[in-house]
């Protein structure tokens, strides 16, 4: 028999658990180079107002219960915003970045440092280009954790096999299509341990099928909603912040008993980064 009432959608109780970011401030933002279709560096940026909206970020997270730590920003090197590119952390675990442009290489470099200084005793720089928590999501429970893996612009295929040595995970690889979508926290926002909300057709069709199976409660993203980075969200279990444009997915977010979390971010949006660019997931 199934009912209105018996929709896992209306009966669900989601929960958050506290989360501990890295971000860093947007102390030299600016769009002087492109090296994703987002990016025009012809188009003024106002520094001031990305301050604002980052500052806005980190006092959402702090309101939501999590814990924020701050990386240095270092001059001339103004995508450092963008901190989820620079490590992926698992059971204290430091994956190492390693950018696929020389204008954000020396990124690499400075997270390592910070996480040696914080006492993480296992950082390693990695032999192929990983852009960190940007093309390498970890889903799942505690002790049984994946990663789900892009390729196709940034992340080389080759660190997909090292991100599980060093890790300790299983990998699932997938395959990105939409310059638009080059980095995979722009086609996937993970929800919670089972749920994820995707762009389908910024992968390959045989990724769309692992993803497919994998998720089969998976919420699909309208395109105008992933076309404002609407996908580039951080969910703690319960609530999910989210770019303030993506109506249509926060709707489908409360729909589905998460709290959608609006935020604005549209001067981060010129470098072609949302939330979830700005925030690394430290997994002490
Ligand atoms: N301008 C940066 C780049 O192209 C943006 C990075 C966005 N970060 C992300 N996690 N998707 O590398």
């Amino acid at each position: 028999m199934t009912s209105v009432l018996s929709r896992p959608s209306e009966r669900t109780e989601r929960t958050a658990s506290r989360r501990h970011y890295l971000m860093c401030r947007p102390e030299h933002f600016c769009v002087e180079y492109a090296i994703n279709p987002w990016m025009h560096p012809g188009v003024p940026v106002d520094r001031g107002r990305a301050l604002a909206q980052w500052e806005g970020l980190r006092q959402t997270y702090l309101g939501l219960g999590h814990r924020v730590d701050l990386l240095d920003p270092v001059p001339g090197l103004p995508d450092m915003v963008y901190a989820a590119n620079g490590a992926t952390v698992v059971d204290g675990v430091v994956l190492g970045a390693r950018f696929r442009h020389r204008e954000r290489a020396a990124e690499a470099g400075a997270h390592r440092r910070w996480f040696r200084a914080a006492g993480f005793t296992r950082v390693v720089e990695p032999e192929f280009v990983n852009e960190g928590e940007g093309d390498l999501l970890v889903v799942g429970p505690p002790r049984d954790t994946v990663v789900l893996a892009g390729t196709g612009f940034r992340t080389d295929r080759r660190a997909h096999a090292e991100a599980a040595a060093v890790l300790g995970r299983p990998v699932v690889s997938l395959e990105l299509v939409d310059p638009c979508f080059y980095h995979l926290d722009t086609a996937i926002a993970v929800l919670d341990d089972v749920t994820i909300a995707w762009l389908p057709e910024a992968f390959a069709p045989a990724s769309q099928a692992v993803l497919r199976e994998r998720f089969p409660g998976a919420l699909v993203a309208d395109p105008a909603d992933a076309a404002v980075l609407g996908l580039n969200a951080v969910s703690d279990g319960r609530h999910v912040v989210l770019p303030a444009p993506a109506t249509r997915l926060a709707a489908a977010l409360a729909e589905r008993g998460f709290t959608p979390v609006p935020v604005e971010m549209s001067e981060l949006l010129k470098g072609g980064g949302g939330p979830k660019c700005c925030t690394l997931e430290v997994r002490a």
